[in-house]
């Protein structure tokens, strides 16, 4: 029978381990602080904003809230972003994305200060990363090694295959996951006999924003599968990249959707917001 691998539960680890943290860091007088901006009404946004201030409240890290109207110029954006930069009551600060068309995403990203990056996004957060030097490291990938490990499941010298190759996801996943010693490879569109790519693969991490696109004939027996996806069923209910009822029966472990990655991400957002701290 594969194991589910409970990210809400992980995640909930993390967070009372940081809440802990915070609390001796107040008593020692230092209080975290994370600025959350959020510019326009994308209601999945709004969600997302909420979950993360949510997380700040329960384990004790102040929370800036600056929402924005859809009308946004990029000048302003800018301006407030250089404000949080200079405000030395600010570690961390969060531009929720996507952003209104007007606005440059990647001018954003660029202007906020590496020391306050805590979403990883950062050039200068990347290239860190690569290089396997100290640095915000990007969420969501931060959570599945957190997953990973704390699940006790072998990375060193293992065969990995990640679908996707985002900015966000993809990429980085393939840098932790090499500083982790797994051997690793990355399939896109453009992948040949990508199934026989991905059923070499010890650990298959999909991040292709296809509905159940990944079935059985993709999975290496015992495989550990950890499923990036999230999608709105006509039902109402949430799913992931991963075809799960076929993928269950020749898998070992796998993350649900929902309660796998995607408790994991604020979690990590947490993490790098006291990092910031420590620093
Ligand atoms: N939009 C969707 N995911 C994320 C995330 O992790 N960070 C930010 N800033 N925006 C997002």
């Amino acid at each position: 029978m594969a194991a589910i691998i409970n990210g809400k539960e992980i995640s909930k680890q993390i967070k009372d381990e940081l809440k802990e943290k915070v609390s001796k860091m107040k008593a020692s007088g230092v209080e975290p602080c994370l600025a959350v901006v959020l510019v326009g009404e994308d209601p999945a946004s709004q969600v997302y904003v909420k979950n993360k201030k949510n997380a700040c409240e329960y384990i004790g890290i102040k929370s800036l809230s600056y929402e924005l109207p859809e009308s946004t110029s990029e000048e302003e954006l800018l301006k407030l972003v250089d404000e949080l930069n200079k405000n030395d009551e600010v570690n961390g600060i969060l531009v929720q994305l996507p952003l209104p068309k007007q606005i440059d995403e990647d001018k954003i990203i660029r202007a906020i200060s590496p020391d306050k990056d805590v979403d990883g996004f950062h050039p200068e957060s990347v290239g860190r990363l690569s290089i396997g030097e100290k640095g915000f490291k990007s969420c969501t990938p931060a959570g599945i090694i957190e997953l990973l490990k704390r699940s006790n499941i072998e990375i060193d010298g293992k065969e990995c295959v990640i679908i996707g190759r985002s900015n966000i996801v993809g990429k980085p996943m393939g840098m932790l996951m090499l500083r982790e010693n797994a051997t690793v490879t990355i399939c896109h569109s453009h992948t040949k006999n990508i199934k026989e790519v991905c059923k070499r693969a010890d650990i298959l991490i999909v991040a292709i924003g296809k509905r159940e696109m990944i079935d059985a004939s993709y999975v290496k027996e015992g495989a550990t599968v950890i499923d990036v996806g999230m999608h709105r069923k006509e039902d109402g209910h949430l799913t992931g990249d991963v075809d799960f009822e076929s993928v269950i029966p020749v898998c070992s472990a796998y993350t649900p959707v929902p309660g796998g990655v995607g408790p994991m991400t604020i979690a990590m957002l947490m993490n790098n917001c006291v990092e910031s701290v420590e620093r």
